[in-house]
């Protein structure tokens, strides 16, 4: 998807996106390394956003409140830290969240992302997650952080038992947005028996989300475009992450449609 951006951008000679393994503790070492070796920056991923953040010479707002840094500008002054997910899901959304309810499902990384993502634009979230344990410490650190930042977030959790009942799903129909950031649908499994959510209850003006992504909608987002709710897959923000992340290295506008062919080929 970059090499094509690139290509697009007239860049496709002096640039090139490749894929660098790094154990944890030799990451640092690593990152330092890369600007005398003509890298203009990185994009960094599990488990290495949070080491991303703390070796910055100075970071974005963004990545600040995150906590976490997915990308990484070694510029003349230093190494900057930025974080695109949580602008890049924003962006992927067919409008604003403000003043929507939304529901997060999970309560992992990209949970985290989409959850601070959503209330500081200005929707308010409730977290679901099946251990609603990791629901509750998602919540305290998002509204914690948020109160250090001054900044108004309103987003709370529910609680719905689905194990042995699926049906006993919640009322999906008050959420004008519903983010999938689980990894239910990753293994095929049927969403609808792991989500307390109900195959028939989405509707139109609704938009579905699922971060889960494959060669086919995945079966939330084929129920969910089905009832005429819009859909969003994770290729969609992946793209829209990494644009930003381009953007960022190049300065240039992204070709979004030669990054989405890309990612889609
Ligand atoms: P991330 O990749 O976002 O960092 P993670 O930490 O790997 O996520 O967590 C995966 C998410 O998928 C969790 O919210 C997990 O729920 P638990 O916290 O209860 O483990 C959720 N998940 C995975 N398999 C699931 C399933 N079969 N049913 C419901 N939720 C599931």
């Amino acid at each position: 998807m970059q090499n094509a951006a690139l290509a697009v951008l007239g860049l496709g000679e002096e640039w090139s996106y490749e894929a660098i393994e790094v154990a944890p503790e030799e990451f640092e070492a690593r990152v330092r390394a890369m600007p005398d070796e003509g890298f203009a920056g990185a994009n960094v991923t599990v488990p290495h956003k949070l080491a991303a953040l703390a070796l910055a010479d100075a970071a974005s707002e963004m990545a600040r409140e995150i906590g976490a840094a997915n990308t990484l500008v070694f510029a003349a002054g230093g190494i900057q830290a930025h974080n695109t997910d949580a602008a890049g899901l924003i962006a992927a959304l067919p409008g604003s969240p403000r003043g929507q309810r939304a529901l997060v499902l999970g309560a992992g990384g990209a949970a985290r992302a989409a959850v601070w993502a959503l209330g500081a634009a200005g929707a308010g979230v409730d977290i679901w997650n099946r251990t609603p344990a990791r629901a509750e410490s998602v919540r305290i650190e998002v509204s914690e952080h948020a109160e250090d930042l001054q900044i108004e977030v309103e987003v709370g959790t529910v609680e719905v038992e689905t194990r042995g009942d699926p049906a006993a799903a919640l009322d999906q129909s008050v959420y004008g947005l519903i983010v999938n950031t689980t990894a239910v649908g990753l293994g095929g499994e049927d969403p609808f028996a792991h989500l307390p959510l109900h195959r028939d209850g989405f509707g139109p003006g609704q938009v579905v989300v699922d971060m889960v992504y494959g060669d086919t909608p995945s079966s939330l987002l084929s129920a969910a475009a089905g009832a005429g709710a819009a859909i969003v897959d994770g290729i969609e923000v992946l793209v829209q992450q990494g644009a930003l992340s381009l953007q960022l290295w190049t300065g240039r506008e992204p070709p979004l449609d030669a990054m989405r062919a890309a990612a889609r080929s």
